[in-house]
């Protein structure tokens, strides 16, 4: 067994010297802590001791997960065992966060190696792609190596920009389409979201984002958040949250949260989990800035149902079980405009109109999913109402 020292670093700043087993690559030792600050948030130190577990967890967690379209079969080929092996060939290195790994040995510098700021190999793009062999794949320094979510996608620079392609499921394909309705939605209503278009490749839809995260403004997941400390018995997983950010500087909150459970309401969002939304905060400084932009809102709008059911058994998260549980937990509805979502059904019926689109979506899927939202709207409106009355 062979062991690789590396120093865990948050940007510019050494956080801990980890040793990783090679043929693992979980951390087996952790050697002298630089700095407790820049340990992951979540992380905790008990008498001077980093919690190896929590930063394991933390660790394994930068990987791609083994349930990403593809990689099994990838892996096979490729005679990997799993996807944390390649974790070492990106230094761990993301487009939503500023920690990486530096081997001992090496006089890396993040200014030259960040993917912010340099240029990536798209290789592991192509190879999750069905694009290209792995035997004439070149590096797999990418950021695709560190990207979550089980959903086909990779990240792509265009004219100097990082964009995350990100496909839809089959039969319906429908994530794509659904990312552009909510940044629809969300435009009209002024929330703060990060915009998806729809983008074809090879006649296959995919939504693109660009990334909003900076070497200046990392993303930290709620998912992460929440491990600051237990959550008391007293409270529920809302409240535990909305502490922890206030405690955190992030005194408007609420407000942010307000958004999103709206959104989530009006599309019916079925998989806001915790790592599906977050904060941003300054690596340098570790100060909170605000709550992250909206993103991922694509598992949404009966994706997954037919189009005579779109609105069975739609699933609820991450605070409540029932849509109408969760909304109770919106603090003001008095910011929604809802003159300003008239007429967004018939933007929606336009945007699924195009003939590429259709082959997709049909026109009865379509009405269903405009009639969904139109219904909602509705719905959302007079339990606002209530809420002003006091009802
Ligand atoms: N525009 C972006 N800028 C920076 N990071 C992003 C961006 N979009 C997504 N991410 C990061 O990539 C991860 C995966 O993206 P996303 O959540 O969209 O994929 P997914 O496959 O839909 O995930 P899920 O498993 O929740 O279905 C996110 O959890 C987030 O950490
Ligand atoms: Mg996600």
């Amino acid at each position: 067994m062979n062991i690789i020292g590396c120093t865990l670093m948050h940007k510019t700043t050494p956080v801990a010297e980890i040793f990783l087993k090679d043929a693992t690559c979980m951390i087996e030792k952790i050697g002298e802590i630089f700095s407790v600050e820049h340990l992951p948030v979540g992380v905790r130190i008990k008498n001077g001791i980093v919690n190896r577990g929590e930063l394991n967890a933390w660790w394994r967690n930068r990987a791609m997960p083994m349930e990403r379209f593809r990689i099994r079969d990838l892996l096979y080929e490729m005679n990997v065992r799993t996807t944390r092996l390649f974790l070492p060939e990106s230094f761990g290195l993301c487009l939503s966060d500023a920690y990486w790994i530096k081997p001992m040995d090496s006089d890396l510098v993040w200014s030259k190696i960040n993917f912010y700021d340099n240029a990536f190999s798209e290789d592991m793009g192509r190879l999750l792609f069905g694009e290209m062999p792995p035997s004439l794949a070149d590096s797999l320094c990418s950021p695709d190596v560190t990207t979550e979510g089980c959903l086909k996608k990779r990240w792509e620079i265009i004219d100097g920009k990082r964009y995350l392609i990100k496909a839809g499921e089959p039969p319906y394909h429908q994530q794509p389409f659904n990312e552009v309705i909510a940044s629809m939605i969300m435009e009209r209503l002024g929330i703060a979201h990060i915009p998806y278009t729809l983008v074809w490749r090879n006649d296959e839809p995919y939504s693109a984002c660009e990334d909003f995260v900076t070497p200046e403004n990392e993303l930290v997941t709620a998912f992460h958040v929440m491990k600051i400390r237990p959550k008391p018995n007293h409270h529920n997983d809302y409240m535990h949250y909305v502490t922890l950010c206030k405690e955190n500087g992030l005194s408007d909150i609420e407000h942010a949260l307000d958004e999103m459970l709206v959104l989530d309401y009006l599309v019916a969002n079925e998989d806001r989990h915790f790592n599906n939304f977050g904060i941003l905060r300054n690596p340098d400084t570790l100060k909170w800035t605000s709550a992250a932009p909206i993103y991922d809102s694509g598992s949404s709008l009966g994706y997954c149902n037919f189009a005579e059911n779109l609105f069975n058994n739609l699933i609820c998260k991450p605070f409540k079980k029932t849509f109408l549980e969760q909304l109770k937990l919106v603090t003001s509805f008095d910011w929604v405009e809802f003159e300003k979502l008239s007429g967004v059904e018939k933007d929606i019926c336009d945007f699924l109109c195009d003939e590429k689109t259709i082959l997709f979506i049909d026109s009865k899927r379509r009405a269903a999913i405009a009639d969904l939202v139109h219904s909602r709207i509705t719905w959302l409106e007079k339990f606002a109402l209530g809420k002003q009355r006091g009802c």
